[in-house]
């Protein structure tokens, strides 16, 4: 039987149009960044999976489970450049940063450096993980707009003191959307024997990734951003020898079971449980079909969604008539851009987001995108992303439901 990973399209590929997808073909969906998409070739892999766990679940825990595991660990471990017997297959980022934490010896007055574009869900983490050992947070800020990636290795390396512990940064950040140069970081905090962590949920699959090349400590990935895998596939390198503490927040029925010829990281991350593993099964077959949208694979891919977006983010910028705000190579397939303030009478709109400009977008216009603050001057911006399902006529709609929203704003400002 063809193991379900090796299902292949069965239609040439049409990148360019939605049917291919499972995305609403009604929408302007210019949010690949948050949660990805699915191909139907992936979705339908899962599917197959989800079959064969339910056609005889004991042989699928007990028996098929590892080995189909390994093999996931194989063709990711070919992707990202690191060996297969270094990478935990995890539910997802959040998980993984908080297990890194939680398997770091931290003492009071220990100091956890961080930027000030990190992810939420590590900051949370660092609330509680800081409360219990009495270590801090030290955030070493990131201006935005930035004039180079120089500024970024400035920052966080001057802000290292004898007391750093550990280093969390992320590769590719989320509200502002910046590719961070993070080896030189790394090259420094291995220097100093420091711990650093990068936080790559964005990069596998937006920029090129190369573990080995790289050298942190831990990197955590995401699957189902922009590898394009199911929901749930996260995933975390562990350097060989942080391996033994990184252990998982709830230790599963089967890992006291001695097995010499298998590591007890292997044997950790083998089984968490009974739960839906065939989010991160469906992983290679997300990297295949995803490579094989257009020739020249997966790099072509990555130039083409990076052409896109710049492309997008000029349209977008000449429609808020802004400018952008960095250079280019800090930007892989996301762009953010400032927004202004809406009237204060505005400020308590109801919202389903993180503001009512993002439910006017989408109820009038159809367009999904997120409309956030980020930094210490909470500036309101709005982050577009590319990937090769859109077309720039989408940005140019934007651009458009974007003024005439905007304008509705000041309005209101106006009359009020
Ligand atoms: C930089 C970064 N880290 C971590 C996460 C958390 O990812 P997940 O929701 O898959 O746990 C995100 C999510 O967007 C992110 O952008």
């Amino acid at each position: 039987m063809t193991p379900p990973h090796l299902i292949t399209a069965d239609d040439p590929p049409r990148p360019l149009e939605n049917p291919r997808w499972g995305l609403d073909p009604s929408l302007t969906f210019l949010n690949h960044g948050s949660y990805g998409a699915l191909l139907h070739p992936v979705a339908q892999a899962q599917a197959a999976y989800r079959e064969r766990m339910e056609r005889d679940p004991v042989r699928f825990f007990k028996s098929d489970l590892e080995g189909l595991l390994d093999g996931v660990r194989e063709r990711l471990g070919s992707f990202l450049n690191c060996r297969p017997i270094d990478l935990a297959l995890v539910q997802n980022a959040t998980v993984a940063l908080a297990t890194i934490l939680n398997a770091t010896d931290l003492k009071p007055g220990d100091e956890i450096l961080i930027t000030d574009h990190e992810y939420q869900s590590l900051l949370n983490e660092l609330d509680r993980v800081t409360l219990r050992t009495g270590a801090k947070v030290v955030k070493a800020e990131i201006p935005f707009p930035i004039a180079s990636p120089d500024v970024v290795v400035e920052r966080v390396l001057g802000a290292i003191s004898a007391r750093t512990r550990m280093v969390f940064v992320s590769h590719v950040t989320s509200t502002s959307g910046l590719v961070f140069p993070v080896k030189a970081i790394v090259d420094e905090c291995n220097r100093r024997g420091i711990d650093v962590v990068v936080d790559g949920a964005h990069s596998p699959g937006q920029i090129p990734v190369d573990i080995r090349g790289l050298n942190p400590t831990y990197f955590v990935g995401s699957g189902h951003k922009w590898l394009s895998a199911p929901k749930g596939s996260g995933f975390v390198y562990v350097r060989p020898d942080r391996q033994k503490t990184f252990r998982p927040l709830a230790l599963s029925s089967r890992v006291h079971k001695a097995r010499p010829e298998r590591s007890l990281f292997l044997r950790d991350y083998d089984y968490f449980g009974t739960g839906d593993y065939t989010a991160v099964l469906s992983i290679p077959q997300a990297i295949e079909s995803m490579g094989s949208l257009l020739a020249g694979s997966w790099p072509a891919l990555m130039r083409h969604n990076h052409e896109l977006v710049m492309r997008g983010a000029e349209v977008v910028a000449r429609a808020l008539g802004v400018e952008p705000q960095s250079p280019e190579s800090m930007i892989g397939c996301m762009a953010t851009l400032p927004l202004p303030e809406p009237a204060a009478e505005l400020a308590d709109r109801p919202t389903r987001y993180d503001d009512p400009l993002q439910d006017a977008l989408f109820e009038r216009h159809g367009i999904v995108v997120p409309i956030w603050r980020m930094g210490a001057r909470e500036q309101r911006v709005v982050r577009i992303s590319a990937q090769v399902y859109n077309t720039i006529t989408q940005y140019e709609r934007l651009g458009e439901a974007l003024a005439k929203e905007l304008a509705g704003e000041r309005a209101y400002r106006v009359s009020a």
